[in-house]
């Protein structure tokens, strides 16, 4: 397999603020990669570039909330305005939303939809224009174990992660004769805030720890032969159901 050099490379990660998001920035970053960080909160942005520029890497931050639906078009104008070429993009931001079917409103199953699966597929439709020239040319979308099982009180949740998982299918085939690769990993508990919301009970060193998903995707990136990896599913060994 070819070894992928990522020093230069223009990597764009979103939900890097805290959480799995900040643990692939900085691992990436580590590498040799220039890291362009989103999310809504630009404080919590600042803290994850603070880290990847006190170990000497290169990070910019652009904030940006993708419930609102045009926002993946804004922050898409924004990144073409910093870079020519992206190397990487890696739709990781997403909620959780844990709640019965009767509870769940218009409202809540509209946002989860716009973030966790609307808003990825356009931010990559956007930038695909912008990945054209890479050598790298990946896309890694951030899916769960709920994308592919469904378990109680995640229906809205569910939904949107089997949509986030068919159309990265679909474009993983659609895109391979550009030279495009789309990967989707599919976590089980991860240790972050999202859990600590929804099970505050649960014991965060039983999960799996975000630092584990970044290397999966450092891995990804830079391994490289002639199969292709549509989907990797990282459950966790223990008596959890996810
Ligand atoms: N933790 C798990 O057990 C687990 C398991 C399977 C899959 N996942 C998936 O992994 C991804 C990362 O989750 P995590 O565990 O790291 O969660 P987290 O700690 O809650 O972080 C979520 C990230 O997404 C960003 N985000 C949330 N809503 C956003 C919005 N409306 N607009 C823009 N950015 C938004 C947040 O940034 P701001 O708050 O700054 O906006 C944050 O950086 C998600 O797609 C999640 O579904 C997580």
């Amino acid at each position: 397999m070819d070894k992928q050099d990522l020093t230069g490379k223009n990597i764009l990660i979103t939900g890097a603020s805290r959480g799995i998001g900040r643990f692939v920035a900085v691992t990436l970053a580590s590498e040799g990669a220039f890291v362009l960080l989103t999310g809504r909160n630009s404080s919590s942005l600042e803290e994850t570039a603070s880290i990847i520029r006190s170990a000497g890497g290169n990070a910019l931050c652009l904030t940006a909330d993708f419930s609102n639906q045009d926002a993946v078009f804004q922050l898409a104008s924004e990144v073409k305005r910093h870079i020519s070429i992206l190397d990487v993009l890696i739709n990781n931001a997403g909620q959780a939303l844990s709640a019965p079917v009767g509870d769940t409103t218009t409202e809540d199953w509209d946002r989860i939809m716009t973030v966790n699966a609307r808003s990825p597929y356009f931010l990559s439709q956007q930038l695909l224009p912008l990945m054209t020239g890479s050598s790298l040319k990946t896309i890694v979308n951030i899916a769960s174990v709920v994308s592919t099982q469904g378990y109680p009180l995640q229906s809205a949740y569910s939904a949107s992660k089997h949509a986030l998982i068919g159309f990265s299918k679909s474009m993983a085939r659609e895109l391979q004769d550009q030279g495009f690769r789309v990967h989707v990993i599919s976590p089980g508990g991860v240790a972050t805030d999202m859990v600590t919301r929804v099970r505050p009970d649960i014991n965060q060193e039983e999960l799996i720890q975000p630092d584990e998903i970044a290397q999966w995707i450092l891995f990804l990136l830079n391994h490289r032969g002639q199969g292709m990896v549509d989907h990797i599913q990282i459950r966790r060994e223990s008596k959890l159901p996810w």
